[in-house]
């Protein structure tokens, strides 16, 4: 698996290896581009068909909802429809398969695994994962933030601006996606995770992330303040410029490649 990469790529995915291999806690931030390879787009990316002409950032926001809550909905009910038949790729595999491998081989390894993305494909791999950004299947009422199931669209539907919007049935409030907007404060408990998982590990790793959104970006400043060594893999340059190894390539190529380096390295699990 190692030898398909190239070489100069190799050398970096050893070096990252080796560290690993002695890393007590890690702690591990994905983003958009870790689903990627999945067939979702990043927020990056400019949006394609009917939603072309707008921004995640102007449609993501508690005042876009309050100004709009039909336009906003109906964004995040073609979103839901987008995720629905999405699979996940090598890189949420390779992340499922060390939390076992860790798991399994009783190692003293402590791996946090932490997402912005609110998908589904880390839990459907097989991970333990907190979201830090909400989850997209998920509802609540967008006053008195009782959770809301709403029945999914169908894969035969048609995208549709006229989808009404959903009313609580406690306070009559409009539904909202369970999803951190811009300008809104992250889930405590979640965010508590994050802090500690960062501000203790030895390894910090950022997977597909531009690294641009805060509070999350910080995640890295935070491991870096505390004496952590930072990788990252992603195709792209990104404005994190504290990295210590860069990995440029794709998720699904450098993880399972990271992956295999790490369990060839450490003895058989126990029975
Ligand atoms: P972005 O869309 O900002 O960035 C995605 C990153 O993934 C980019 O840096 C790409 O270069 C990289 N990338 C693309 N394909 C990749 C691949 N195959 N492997 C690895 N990396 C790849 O996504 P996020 O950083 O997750 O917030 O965005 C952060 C937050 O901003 C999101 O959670 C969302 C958004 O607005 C909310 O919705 C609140």
């Amino acid at each position: 698996m190692l030898a398909e990469l190239p070489p100069e790529l190799i050398v970096h995915v050893q070096h990252a290896t080796t560290l690993l291999r002695t890393a007590q806690r890690v702690c591990i931030l994905t983003g958009a581009g870790v689903s990627a390879e999945s067939g979702i787009p990043t927020f990056r990316d400019k949006q394609t068909g009917l939603w072309s002409q707008y921004r995640a950032e102007d449609l993501a926001s508690p005042d876009a909802f309050t100004q709009n809550p039909q336009l906003v909905w109906s964004w995040y009910q073609w979103r839901r429809q987008l995720v629905q038949d999405k699979k996940p790729n090598p890189a949420h595999y390779a992340l499922a398969q060390w939390q076992e491998y860790i798991t399994l081989s009783q190692s003293a390894q402590q791996l946090t695994l932490i997402t912005q993305n609110v998908d589904d494909l880390h839990e459907q791999a097989g991970s333990t994962v907190t979201h830090l950004h909400g989850h997209l299947g998920r509802n609540r009422c967008s006053q008195c933030d009782t959770p809301y199931i709403v029945p999914t669209l169908s894969a035969a539907d048609q995208v549709n601006f006229s989808i009404d919007l959903l009313n609580c049935d406690q306070c009559g409030g409009y539904i909202r996606p369970d999803i951190v907007w811009f300008g809104e404060s992250l889930p405590v408990n979640a965010w508590q995770t994050a802090e500690d998982a960062a501000a203790n590990c030895d390894i910090f790793i950022s997977i597909g992330t531009s690294s641009l959104v805060y509070p999350a970006a910080g995640l890295a400043h935070l491991a870096q303040k505390n004496g952590a060594t930072l990788i990252e893999v992603n195709p792209n340059p990104t404005p994190n410029t504290i990295v210590n190894i860069t990995l440029a390539a794709a998720a699904g190529v450098v993880m399972p490649a990271l992956l295999q380096g790490i369990i060839d390295s450490c003895p058989t699990p126990k029975d």
